[in-house]
Parts: C-alpha cells; structure tokens; sequence
C-alpha cells in the first residue's frame, strides 16, 4: 500500500454507488489504461479496516477465473482506501433495463455459463459469494461477464453461526429469511435461481418490499416453507396455507420445459436438494452448440456498444 498512486490516477466520471463504496471510471496516468476505481469509506464504527473492503481483497487473491472481476493494486489515499480493478463497461442490471427486447434463450445460456464458471471457481475452493444479483455481474464489449462485489464473501464452514444481515432481499434465500444462521454456498444457487428466471421472464421473480414480503412471495409460488429450511425459531411459526403453483402455468406458458425443470431444481426450500454449480451447468437446458455459443457472445457485446 503506497501513498503516491492517488495521483496517477484521474477520476472520467462515477459509475457505481453502493453501500460501501463509490465506484469511478478511472484513468490510469501511467500508462492511459482505463480502469475502475472503488473508493471505499473508512466508518467511524470500522475497528480497523472496513470488513467488507477486507473480505473483498482477500477472497480475490484466492480466485483467479477469467469470469471473476481481477483487482490490479490496492492503495491507501487521503482519507479512503481505494481498489483498482480492470474497467468493464456494464452490469447485467443496466443492460437489462436498457434492453429493447426479452434475452433470447441462447443470450440466457451464454449469460448463465459464465456466471457459472465465474461461481464454479468460488465454491470450488470453499468459499461463498454471498451477494449475487445483477448489479454485481459485470459485462464487457465482448460480451465476457465477470462476477464482482466480493465484499460479503466468506468460507464455507458447516459448524459456523453466520449472520443473516448479507445479501439483497429479492435474491436472498429462504434458510437466511427464515432466522437459519447454519447456510452454506447452497444460498448463492437460489440467488442463481432467481437470476435465471428474471432473464428468462424479463422481472424479479420475488420482488418483496420487506423480509417478511419476500417470504410471503416465495410461499405464494412455492407453498409451505419445507422444515429443512427452517431455524428453530421460524420452525414454531404457522404459515398460511400457500398453495404449490404449477410454474409452467405461472409463467403464462412462455417458459420452455427445460427451463421450467431447472427452474424446479434452483428455487427448492430444501437447500441439500438444491442444485449445485456443476450440476447447472450440465443441465439440458445449458446446451448450445460452441458456434452459436461464440456468435451469441459477440451479440451480448454488441448490446453493450449499443448502450454507449
Ligand atoms: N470493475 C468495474 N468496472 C465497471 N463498473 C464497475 C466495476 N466494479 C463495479 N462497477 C460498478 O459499480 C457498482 C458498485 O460496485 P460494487 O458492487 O463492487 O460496490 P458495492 O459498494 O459493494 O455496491 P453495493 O453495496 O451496491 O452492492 C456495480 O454495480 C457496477 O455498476
Ligand atoms: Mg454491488
């Protein structure tokens, strides 16, 4: 950590406000490279360095996945702590505001592989993501996404308590909505899940305004929360008596079969019965020829262009 690097680099615009950060487009003095710079707020409260800019820059030395967003210097400035990480030129959540038209089925698979492969590198050596949702998915002009915001990340550790207070509601799984502190790297395939199908059907799947609502949007899809689910508190509650809806039904018909099966198999209560990384991406549903597989990707990345 050098004191120096605050000037090399010369702020182009802001690109991104989140709960512990201020993310700009940035221009790298030294040598022109455009990248992105994070500035992360030092809080009164912090007892030391903010967590969350910890979790982040240790998580990401452990993972390097040409689908996990590269952190290239970290260094103290004035009165922040910033990250330096290479420059992409959107999210999954601007690009689908911006986009004109539904994704089509093979936009969906090339999206969701890579994301997989990006998740594949995190599970694989025993940590969790914690925050998956759009804004996080990062995409470039060659239509190459990356997974970012490691800021929550922790290790998977089957005797730990961890907290619930992680994640962003409208993602965040049922074990963690219903008090379970015992969840593991199962709770980022339901936030899969939920991905998948707000490509697939072009809105969040459960848009809920309170924790409470999102349990109740789930329960109105799903039914009953399954006991496994459940924490010792929430396992003494009575839920209304939620019918189990027919998805295919749900979604109007415009869902194909094979989706609907994955679909089935992500937004599950029971969270050992939830897919893993590996079983998603062999899946029927994730099949695409690699030509159409390269073809597609270009095309994401023209919509990209198209948004500048
Ligand atoms: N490397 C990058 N290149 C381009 N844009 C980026 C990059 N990193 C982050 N952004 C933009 O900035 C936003 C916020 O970044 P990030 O999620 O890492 O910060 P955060 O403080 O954890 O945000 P939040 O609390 O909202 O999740 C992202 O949603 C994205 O739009
Ligand atoms: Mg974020």
């Amino acid at each position: 950590m050098k004191e120096e690097q605050d000037y090399y680099y010369r702020l182009v615009e802001k690109i991104g406000e989140g709960t512990y950060g201020t993310v700009f487009k940035t221009v790298d003095q030294r040598n022109g490279d455009i990248v992105a710079l994070k500035k992360v707020k030092i809080r009164k409260a912090d007892d030391g360095l903010p967590k969350e800019f910890l979790r982040e820059v240790e998580s990401l030395k452990y993972v390097s996945h040409p689908n996990v967003i590269k952190i290239r210097e970290v260094f103290v400035g004035k009165s922040n702590i910033n990250i330096v990480y290479e420059f992409m030129d959107s999210d999954l959540d601007n690009l689908t505001q911006a986009m004109q038209r539904p994704y089509t089925i093979n936009e969906v698979k090339v999206i969701m592989r890579q994301l997989l492969q990006g998740l594949q590198a995190v599970h694989s050596i025993g940590l969790m993501h914690r925050d998956l949702k759009p804004a996080n998915i990062l995409i470039d002009k060659e239509g190459t996404l990356k997974l970012a915001d490691f800021g929550q990340t922790r290790v998977v550790d089957p005797s730990f308590f961890y907290t619930l207070d992680v994640g962003t509601k409208w993602y965040k799984a049922p074990e963690l909505l219903l008090g379970n502190k015992k969840y593991t790297e199962k709770m980022d395939m339901w936030a899969l899940g939920c991905i998948l199908v707000e490509l697939l059907d072009g809105c969040p799947v459960f848009a809920g305004s309170t924790d409470f609502d999102q349990i109740a949007k789930i329960g109105n899809l799903l039914g009953k929360p399954d006991p496994a689910c459940l924490s010792e508190t929430s396992a003494k509650l009575q839920f209304p008596d939620w019918p189990i809806k027919d998805l295919k039904e749900h979604f109007g018909g415009s869902i194909s079969d094979d989706a609907i099966d994955l679909i089935k198999k992500l937004l599950v209560y029971n969270p050992s019965k939830r897919i893993s990384v590996e079983e998603f991406l062999g899946h029927e549903f994730m099949q695409i020829s690699e030509p159409e597989y390269t073809k597609t990707k270009a095309m994401i990345g023209s919509l990209i262009n198209d948004q500048h």
